[in-house]
């Protein structure tokens, strides 16, 4: 029993620890979004934008997927994808998360 305790505790913590260097991976990706979308995605950048931090996970996901293959964006599309051409699927969809946190 101590020993499954143990464990238990122990995959919590490995769990905690995942998941907060996975925040800040994406807080730090996204440092060099916020110059033009604002701190808490909360700016038009350069009045073309939508206001990011209210488009949810799924409507940022879209967004940046589809910057990234051309399937998505406004006249100033290619600005967006000078941004996310060398982020990941996986960067794109962790960047996704945390902007629908942001508010
Ligand atoms: C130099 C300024 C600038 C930077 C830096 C920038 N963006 Fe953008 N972003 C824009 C502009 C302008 C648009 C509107 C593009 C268009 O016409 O589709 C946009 C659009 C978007 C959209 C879709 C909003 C809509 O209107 O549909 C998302 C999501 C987004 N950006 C996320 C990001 C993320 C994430 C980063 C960082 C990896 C980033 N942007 C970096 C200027 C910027």
């Amino acid at each position: 029993m101590k020993t499954t305790n143990t464990m238990i505790k122990g995959l919590v913590l490995v769990g905690a620890i995942l998941a907060s260097s996975s925040a800040m991976a994406s807080a730090d990706l996204y440092k060099k979004c916020a110059g033009c979308h604002g701190v808490h995605g909360e700016r038009k950048a350069m009045g073309k934008s939508k206001v990011i931090a209210s488009m949810g996970e799924d409507g940022v996901k879209t967004a940046l997927h589809g910057y990234k293959d051309g399937t998505y964006g406004g006249a100033m599309k290619g600005l967006m994808k000078g941004q996310v051409a060398r982020l990941s699927d996986a960067e794109l969809d962790s960047l996704a998360k945390y902007i629908a946190t942001l508010k």
